[in-house]
């Protein structure tokens, strides 16, 4: 028998194929899957990555609230024309603390993940409030309320205390200093600046709204937004990747 009649066996013979099919994929899932369980983590180690400060976590749950996921991504490609755009890619280092991750499958408008530092507070205030004031042929719409919506400090602790239940890593000294934390990140001249950077390296300090009085929703979102993809130097992380 030629190679060329024993392959007929599966042509023409539905239930050999769907087994024939069946025992390939089964040896290339097992190839694929059975060293991720002896991996401790496929999550590669990264200086610099930390907890979100309170004051983040609360912009963050805006960002959620709000549904700026459906139209913003935070992801950017290995692609060239992504980095070219955005930045270095993405790691995954980066979202380990996302709880839910925020990479979304839709960019009506620009993908976010390196936003943080690329505009001024007051562009983003203006921003927020109405975009067109910039902007003036997006679509995206004006959150107003977000300026005079003081921030809810209730459940500042139990934000934290939740995420600490999924895995992220916080102490139960900033657990403990959660609301203060959060109000000491707005206001520069606070005695305890440096027992708050001490607790969150590299966090920025100042009023991110540019109006005193109480912490606004407006505080916090622009607070989430400029920290988004600051956290790693990627000059150093570059450097080290080649040396490996
Ligand atoms: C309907 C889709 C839509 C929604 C929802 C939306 N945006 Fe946008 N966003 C856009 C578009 C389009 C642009 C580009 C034009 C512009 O700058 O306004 C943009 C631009 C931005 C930029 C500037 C990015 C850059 O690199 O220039 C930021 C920051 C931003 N949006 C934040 C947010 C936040 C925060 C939310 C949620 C509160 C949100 N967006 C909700 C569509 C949207």
């Amino acid at each position: 028998m030629s190679l060329w009649n024993r392959h007929k066996i599966f042509e023409k013979n539905s239930i050999i194929l769907i087994a024939g099919i069946l025992a390939v994929i089964a040896v290339g899932g097992l190839v694929e899957i059975t060293p991720l369980f002896y991996l401790k983590s496929t999550i590669e180690a990264v200086d610099g990555v930390r907890p979100y400060t309170p004051l983040e976590l609360a912009g963050r749950n805006i960002y959620v609230r709000e549904g700026c996921y459906l139209c913003h991504s935070q992801m950017i490609r290995p692609l060239r024309d992504e980095v070219e755009r955005y930045g270095h890619y993405s790691l995954a280092a980066e979202s380990m603390y996302d709880h839910p991750f925020q990479w979304g499958s839709k960019r009506t408008g620009p993908d976010l993940a390196r936003v943080g530092g690329k505009y001024s507070d007051e562009w983003h205030v203006t921003h927020l409030i109405n975009p067109r004031a910039i902007v003036p042929q997006s679509v995206m719409p004006g959150y107003p309320s977000l300026a005079n919506t003081e921030l809810d400090l209730t459940d500042m602790v139990a934000h934290l205390r939740t995420n600490r239940a999924i895995g992220v890593p916080y102490t139960e000294d900033q657990i403990k200093n959660a609301v203060a934390d959060l109000k000491t990140q707005l206001d520069p001249d606070s005695a305890d600046v440096a027992s708050f950077q001490k607790r969150y390296p590299k966090a920025a300090v100042r009023n991110f709204d540019g109006t005193a009085g109480n912490p606004t929703e407006l505080d916090a979102l622009v607070a989430y937004l400029q920290m988004l993809g600051t956290l790693i130097d990627f000059k150093l992380y570059d450097e080290k990747a080649n040396l490996r």
